[in-house]
């Protein structure tokens, strides 16, 4: 029998439907609540909102839990790739390996941009931060591609707009930073897999001969992975809510690229990196900070700490902490902030603050610290996690489109002046 659960408003009772999930999660449903009984529900922040069914990641905050398509995080990180994953996150099952080599070939012959995109990067100027540049040339795709413009696209010219984004983002990507460090932008490599040809267009120099290490290109590969989606966070949800107007999947993710950029979402991984660093430059004091943190009148907080779904640890962290240890040790890299970060975690899960907000390291305590070891300058951080979160931006977009799911526009309470009439300046 299905169920319902039942609202009482000024004594009259409304009998709403609850929607439950494969894993048993139950959600009322709404969307006919108001038309009913002239009501809407508030919920800053979407902290209990669910905006849509989703096949694609579950996650469950108390245990811990991640999956992508049902597979766990931890097997994905372990034995998959970032190709392999995009698959599975877009099309919804693991590709055979017929698929998957023919996958990684089609993303390898779109790799070039059109060399106007030079013009448009020496438009910038050098302060520019990587990612404004990322979204930008996302978005110019759209005057490339102008027919990608047009909403009911037959499904085979939408998954070459989606080819495509995969593609050229690495190359976006890269040549945002060539920008930032003022070189030349270096062209793809269409020899090597998908995130050395990354490295290269990234680090090579034109005269000189770039090798590609591959532990910095697998380690790049796991961290990608790790990011890969994270079902309604701000930037996904922002993707499906431009998707939703119909705007084109240039341009959703786009959106989504300038959500991620934030200090409390993407952002966090620089924000960590450069907390870090300001720690040591201190003296390395961290009760000092751990105090600032919990102050109420200091706006100071804990970057890398704690995460609106994760209420006793991020999965992902516990992982990424791992392989911090892994890569600076395989590279041979000792870093200073390494031990910082680790002094902060044991003092905030010793501390009643953190232990009682169910705060924990999340998933860019530890990320930033290995992209540093890899080389990656800070300010590219979040372009990395933009680049990793792409395939789920993607696959969110294209579910949201294929299910036909309305435009989203939330409602609100109105708090202003009520009716007035207008005042002549003179008068004010
Ligand atoms: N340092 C100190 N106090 C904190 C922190 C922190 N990092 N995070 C939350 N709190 C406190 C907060 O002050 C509040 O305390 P009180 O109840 O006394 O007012 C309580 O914990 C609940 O915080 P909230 O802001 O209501 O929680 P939220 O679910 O709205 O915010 C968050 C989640 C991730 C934005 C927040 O924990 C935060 O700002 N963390 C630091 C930024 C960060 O690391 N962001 C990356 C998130 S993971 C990557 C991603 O998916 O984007």
């Amino acid at each position: 029998m299905s169920q319902t659960a039942q609202i009482i408003i000024n004594g009259k009772t409304f009998e709403l439907p609850v929607t439950v999930g494969s894993a048993d999660e139950e959600a009322i449903d709404i969307s006919k609540f108001r038309g009913q009984s002239g009501v809407i529900t508030l919920d800053r922040g979407f902290k209990n909102t669910g905006s849509c069914e989703s096949a694609i990641t579950f996650l469950n905050g108390e245990k811990g839990i991640l999956r992508y398509r049902g597979y766990p995080i931890e097997q994905l990180a372990d034995k998959s790739t970032f190709l392999e994953v995009s698959y599975l996150l877009i099309y919804g099952e693991l590709p055979t390996s017929t698929e998957l080599e023919s996958f990684a070939k089609e993303i390898t012959s779109h790799t070039l941009v059109n060399e106007d995109i030079k013009k448009i990067l020496d438009g910038f100027p050098s302060l520019a931060h990587p990612m404004g540049v990322l979204s930008s040339l996302v978005t110019s795709q759209t005057a490339y591609y102008p027919q990608s413009l047009l909403p009911n696209r037959p499904e085979e010219e939408i998954n070459l707009s989606i080819i495509r984004l995969l593609a050229k983002m690495p190359t976006f990507a890269a040549w945002a930073y060539k920008k930032k460090i003022g070189h030349p932008v270096i062209y793809p490599n269409n020899s090597l897999d998908y995130c050395s040809n990354f490295l290269h267009m990234m680090f090579a120099l034109p005269a000189d001969s770039y090798e590609v290490d591959p532990v910095v290109a697998n380690a790049l590969d796991k961290l990608l992975i790790l990011h890969a989606d994270h079902e309604q966070n701000c930037s996904t949800s922002t993707v499906r809510i431009v998707g939703s107007s119909q705007a084109s999947l240039w341009a959703s993710i786009a959106a989504g690229i300038n959500a991620l950029w934030g200090p409390l979402h993407g952002g966090a991984n620089q924000a960590v990196i450069e907390m870090l660093e300001g720690i040591k430059a201190d003296g390395g004091d961290t009760k000092k900070w751990m105090a600032k943190a919990k102050a109420k009148d200091d706006p100071f907080r804990l970057m890398g700490f704690g995460h609106r779904v994760y209420k006793n640890f991020d999965p992902r962290a516990r992982i990424i902490k791992k392989a911090a240890d892994d890569v600076l040790n395989q590279l041979g890299v000792t870093d200073p902030v390494l031990d910082i970060a680790k002094g902060l975690e044991e003092e905030a899960l010793r501390d009643d603050y953190f232990v009682e907000r169910k705060l924990y390291p999340n998933v860019d305590f530890y990320s930033g610290i290995i992209y540093r070891a890899l080389g990656i300058p800070t300010e590219m951080f979040t372009v990395m996690f933009a680049l990793g979160r792409l395939p789920g931006w993607i696959a969110q977009w294209k579910e949201m489109r294929e299910k036909g799911e309305p435009i989203g526009r939330p409602r609100q309470i109105y708090v202003g002046e009520n009716e007035r009439d207008y005042v002549d300046t003179a008068k004010r």
